[in-house]
């Protein structure tokens, strides 16, 4: 097997070698993301391997069955950036449906908790020799109510988290689960509830046709004053432009974001000697009340270790002819279901 890996980072190449010393796969690493410019790197490849940011549409598709790759062994759980229409009788797609949620679920508290409590402030103003504290003021997690939207595996998590603060629940999700909401402690309801009556809202659904923009200037204007808005999923569930005019108008009071719409070219690059060009992440950037890490949330050992171990086995039962545990159903992709766990077709 000859393996393309795209969007190679040092820490996935340390990983990824580790690993494949039990499957001795051809890697070639590739520093830049796959794109219709650097597609033509992938010729004579078995696999393709790439991540959140990599550029998997209908031309990209095209070339790669021209080059022969046979599976897209995506090393992440979403799969937004795939067009599986022009893959389906193409190739394989297989992901590594979770990595670690516990990483996802536990950096989505820590953006919480530092938009709340200021610690990042803080951390800047005491290696300064300045021990005031005003502007530093939080409030109790006790008691407030957080709203959570897609209440898959992230999300319990985090929700177990967040009951251990002693906070209210709300969740929506078209396809509750009552099992969870009843060991949880949790309770759904409709989102212009949830909106109405959360103090924090957290976004863990996929990014799908009926979850772009989910929240925008309609949803913003039926949430809280003062509202936390928390984004690990995925950028475009925001609309940038509405959350800005939220942040302005103060309607907003908090915005943790490890996610961006337009994320692709700034996300996992320096650009610190440069100028930005984007003009709405360049505004964001400028709200002191507006936390943006850089897609990190899954960046734990534990999860670089189960992102190269899945990937690496789900190549191997392609490999070996077998089943793919983890190929992602064509039918159902918005309910990101699995072939083995769904539709089974
Ligand atoms: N920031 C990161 O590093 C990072 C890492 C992993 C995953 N993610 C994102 O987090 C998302 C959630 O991951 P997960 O592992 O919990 O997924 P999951 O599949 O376990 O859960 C997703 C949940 O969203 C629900 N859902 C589907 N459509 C919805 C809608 N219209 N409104 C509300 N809920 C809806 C599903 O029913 C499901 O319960 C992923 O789709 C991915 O985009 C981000």
């Amino acid at each position: 097997m000859k393996i393309a890996f795209f969007d190679s980072k040092k820490y996935d190449i340390k990983i990824f070698e580790q690993h494949n010393q039990k499957y001795k796969y051809e890697i070639k690493f590739f520093e830049p993301k796959l794109t219709p410019d650097s597609v033509a790197l992938a010729d004579g490849y078995d696999v393709v391997c790439v991540f959140v940011n990599d550029v998997v549409d209908k031309y990209v598709i095209g070339k790669l069955y021209e080059y022969g790759v046979k599976m897209i062994a995506l090393r992440c759980a979403g799969y937004n950036n795939v067009d599986f229409n022009e893959a389906k009788d193409k190739m394989k797609i297989v992901r590594v449906p979770a990595y670690s949620p516990y990483a996802v679920a536990e950096h989505t508290v820590a953006l919480m908790l530092t938009l709340n409590r200021k610690t990042h402030k803080a951390y800047l103003r005491t290696r300064d020799a300045n021990f005031t504290l005003s502007g530093l003021t939080g409030f109790d997690m006790y008691n407030k109510t957080a709203g959570i939207i897609g209440t898959g595996k992230i999300a319990q998590i985090l929700i177990r988290i967040l009951k251990g603060f002693g906070m209210k629940i709300l969740a929506y999700d078209p396809y509750p689960n009552e099992n969870a909401s009843k060991g949880l402690g949790f309770e759904y309801t409709d989102l212009d509830t949830l909106y109405k009556n959360s103090n924090v809202i957290s976004l863990h659904c996929p990014l799908t046709k009926e979850t772009k923009y989910i929240i925008n200037s309609e949803s913003i204007s039926k949430m809280k004053n003062g509202v936390m808005i928390i984004n690990t999923g995925r950028g475009a569930l925001i609309n940038t432009e509405d959350l800005i005019e939220g942040l302005k108008s103060h309607k907003i009071g908090y915005a943790g974001l490890d996610v961006y719409e337009e994320e692709s070219e700034y996300f996992f690059e320096d650009y610190s000697d440069t100028i930005i060009s984007d003009d709405t992440l360049a505004r964001l950037l400028t709200f002191n009340n507006v936390l943006i890490t850089s897609h990190q949330a899954f960046l734990t050992e534990e999860a670089l270790n189960n992102i190269a171990s899945t990937t690496l086995e789900n190549i191997k039962e392609f490999d070996d002819n077998r089943k793919l545990t983890n190929e992602i159903c064509y039918i159902c992709q918005n309910s990101s279901c699995s072939i083995e766990e769904k539709c089974n077709t």
